[in-house]
């Protein structure tokens, strides 16, 4: 076993067991029945509870037609239980199984996929919730919301539109008009374009919001949402219509609690946020952001609401909106006074000839990377010279957001917006070779993902 695994364990500490069955078969999206992939036979797959500092053994058995892995994101854990293929393991074989075990350090809302091809982009995602051994809970209830953006199953799966964008070339536009005769994807609140790829439906928690997932609770009520974005190519836009919501957490870290009508969440990106239930039922609103669809979860307190979808999309885009980069971390997570030892740009591109999309002009190598050593502060420059936002990702790490006025959330996800550029700071202390890369699925499988590598 790893030293620093050792490390991480303590005397007493709890196993938690999970069984996750990589499979293909039908799923019911609330009217729309697909064939697609899954674990376990249902969208999302089985949400993963523990507390910091357990044991988590999670038996994969890979019953799809290609290999796999299972990555476990958000959470800085032994390197070689990450789940990237090469880098830290061999994909698992069809029909074959792998057993990740690995302990749990931090608290929070994080999320496992796989980190093979387009999988992500197909049904299989569960939550995977850390629940503080040391916070007080103050709330009644909780609720666990994954926004998805779903195609596969139905026209095209996500193979075929990443074949259909390379062949496309530059332009991703031909490859939508292609899948249905979509026009120009855009954002203000992006920046330039919304994405690359349109999809037939938005799902909230695996429903389409015309048979949405109700939520029973009663008016008065405090609830703690944790709200994931786990789509492949489209940012959500959340909030519920007339309720503010007060951000507690950000990617797992607790952040001074901010409140607002609404957030922005990139793909791989989290915000936990306290709610106060009104009088009436109201929907839980996901606007996939540019992209002119929504997905809701149902607030029922048992007496009915006239707010329909559209009209509480409408509300809330006219509000203004919370973004993960305001946010600032507590004092307890922030991440000590110290100057940089390390500085790296990342210069994000693209796309080029054949839907490439690179870091620093080059497409993904797993040979190379950009290099730090244990015990330095790394400084991560992101600067995106595209028009399209990305919201990159660190595996193994939480990082903290650089803003105007110092220090920002801490993070493992922050989004990139076209012209822009963030900087982020870690500290190198989770030795391994370790993927960044852009979270737009079809972003990163076409080239926009390098290692964070450590040397000795
Ligand atoms: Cu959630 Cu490398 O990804
Ligand atoms: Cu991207």
């Amino acid at each position: 076993m790893l030293e620093r695994e050792r490390l991480r364990q303590a005397a007493g500490q709890a196993t938690v067991t999970a069984e996750i069955a990589a499979q293909t078969g039908a799923v019911d999206l609330g009217g729309p029945t697909v064939h697609s992939w899954t674990y376990g036979g249902n969208v999302p797959g089985p949400e993963i509870r523990l507390r910091a500092g357990d044991m988590l053994r999670a038996n994969l058995r890979n019953d799809l037609p290609q290999p796999t892995t299972i990555h476990w994101h958000g959470i800085a854990l032994r390197n070689d239980m990450d789940g990237v293929p090469v880098l830290t393991q061999a994909a698992v074989a069809s029909g074959a199984a792998f057993r990740y075990e690995f302990t749990v350090p931090d608290p929070g809302t994080y999320i496992f996929h796989p980190h093979v091809g387009t999988q992500l982009d197909r049904g299989l995602y569960g939550a995977l919730i850390v629940d503080d051994p040391n916070e007080r809970g103050d709330y009644d209830q909780e609720l666990v919301v994954l926004f998805d953006d779903w195609l596969d199953g139905t026209a095209r799966d996500p193979d075929q539109v990443l074949a259909d964008l390379k062949a496309n070339g530059m332009s991703g536009m031909q490859g939508m008009e292609g899948m249905g005769g979509m026009h120009m994807q855009r954002s203000d609140l992006l920046g330039g374009d919304a994405g690359d790829v349109s999809y037939p439906y938005y799902l909230a928690n695996g429903r389409i919001s015309a048979a949405a997932q109700t939520f029973l609770a009663k008016a008065g009520q405090r609830v703690r949402l944790r709200l994931i974005n786990i789509a492949g190519d489209t940012a959500f836009r959340i909030g519920v219509p007339g309720v503010p919501l007060t951000i507690t957490h950000t990617d797992g870290f607790p952040v001074h609690p901010t409140a607002g009508p609404s957030v922005l969440l990139g793909m791989g990106e989290r915000m936990d946020a306290i709610i106060t239930l009104p009088d009436d039922s109201r929907p839980l609103v996901g606007i996939a952001e540019g992209k002119g669809g929504a997905a809701r979860v149902a607030l029922n307190v048992g007496r009915p609401t006239a707010v329909t979808v559209d009209a509480a999309a409408a509300d809330i885009s006219a509000q203004p909106v919370i973004r993960a980069e305001e946010l600032v971390a507590t004092d307890r997570v922030s991440l000590p006074d110290r100057a940089p030892d390390v500085v790296h740009d990342l210069k994000l591109g693209g796309p080029g000839e054949g839907y490439s999309w690179t870091i620093n002009d080059q497409p993904y190598d797993p040979a190379h990377g950009l290099s730090v050593s244990e015990g330095q502060r790394v400084r991560l420059r992101l600067v995106n010279t595209t028009s399209m936002f990305h919201p990159m990702h660190l595996h193994g790490h939480t990082f903290q957001v650089r803003t105007a006025s110092g220090l920002g959330a801490r993070k493992d996800t922050v989004n990139v917006l076209p012209g822009r550029a963030v900087e982020v700071e870690f500290d190198a202390d989770n030795p391994g070779q370790w993927l960044t890369h852009c979270h737009n699925v079809y972003h990163g499988e076409a080239g926009m993902m390098t290692v964070v590598s450590y040397s000795s």
